[in-house]
């Protein structure tokens, strides 16, 4: 019987190519060349199936011009806000994505964020490496300490969960905002906030958990920063379109923030240029799950759930318009 024909957008860990390729037609990209939702489109011609990436916009029109052949379409991320969900389903087309396997990796890199925003591991860092460190000194760049302080973490799903338990190792106290209550077992003796009005003066830190689109678009707004402690720290690994860019980059001047952590842009690739102007603002490169084991469990995530959607299945990682 001949294989299902899958388009696969960019590179994949070669573990993860190795299998596509036993398993279905698999159309490469060895050359790891960027795509846009129209090339996806073109490219797909004659495809069962697509696996993207979230740099990828598949929004109405590119979800328009796919081809009639593609029945399914998988993405290599557990956020599916580059995803037009209601299009695709429109068409018929069914979706899957990576959830859960990438939630430890990716609470790591926002802890990370939040450990070199709060102790300036940026600004030490290409002090050392300029060359223009001349030794210790008693009042060089001192920070914060997050051990015993406040977290809070907007959106306690399955990445804010394995951050709360991550901090708890740290002594903090976490608080999180939500559109419910969770479970005891899930909370974990977490403190629930329902509103911002008494979630914000809380957090002495903020992490950003909730998932990208119009629902949570500049959720971290100059209203809402100005409900923080003065001198909060804030980490985002989410989406770049949960922060309004201005007024962080207001508060990150004025000390109101006094340092984020940022793994994740408005308009990825194309930061907001006047965030590397400033000191206090450690900046990575939407590395949140960029880890060997989380990538290969992505892709065979990915590849499953394609696999399943395809002869007519319902995978866990289906995702509902
Ligand atoms: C995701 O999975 O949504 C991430 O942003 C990619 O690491």
């Amino acid at each position: 019987m001949a294989k299902p024909v899958l388009l696969i957008t960019r590179r994949l860990p070669a573990a993860v190519e190795a299998r596509a390729a036993r398993e279905f037609e698999a159309r490469l990209n060895p050359d790891d060349v960027r795509r846009t939702g129209a090339d996806v489109a073109r490219l797909a011609e004659g495809a069962d199936a697509v696996l993207c990436c979230p740099a990828e916009k598949l929004d109405a029109a590119a979800i328009a011009a796919l081809p009639a052949s593609v029945r399914v379409l998988g993405t290599f991320s557990v956020g599916f806000d580059h995803i037009d969900i209601k299009a695709a389903a429109a068409r018929g087309i069914a979706v899957c994505n990576t959830p859960d396997v990438l939630s430890v990796a990716t609470a790591e890199c926002a802890f990370l964020l939040i450990l070199a925003a709060a102790r300036r591991a940026g600004e030490g860092e290409r002090m050392v490496r300029a060359g223009a460190w001349d030794g210790w000194a008693p009042t060089q760049l001192i920070g914060t300490q997050v051990s015993g302080r406040r977290l809070g973490i907007f959106g306690l799903g399955r990445i804010g969960r394995e951050l709360a338990r991550m901090a708890r190792g740290f002594g903090m106290e976490v608080h999180y905002l939500d559109q419910q209550r969770l479970p005891e077992a899930l909370e974990q003796g977490a403190i629930f906030h329902p509103t911002d009005a008494t979630f914000l003066p809380v957090c002495d830190v903020l992490s950003l958990h909730a998932p990208g689109g119009e629902g949570t678009r500049a959720w971290l707004d100059a209203e809402r920063i100005a409900r923080l402690p003065p001198g909060a720290i804030v980490a985002n690994a989410a989406r770049g379109s949960l922060i309004d860019d201005a007024a962080l980059i207001a508060a990150l001047r004025s000390g109101q923030v006094a340092a984020a952590g940022l793994d994740v842009y408005n308009n990825e690739p194309a930061l907001d240029p006047a965030y590397r102007s400033l000191e206090n603002v450690v900046l990575l490169p939407h590395l949140g799950s960029a880890t060997r084991a989380t990538r290969d469990a992505m892709g065979f995530l990915a590849l499953d759930g394609i696999a399943t959607l395809l002869a007519g299945g319902t995978p866990p990682n289906r995702v509902l318009a």
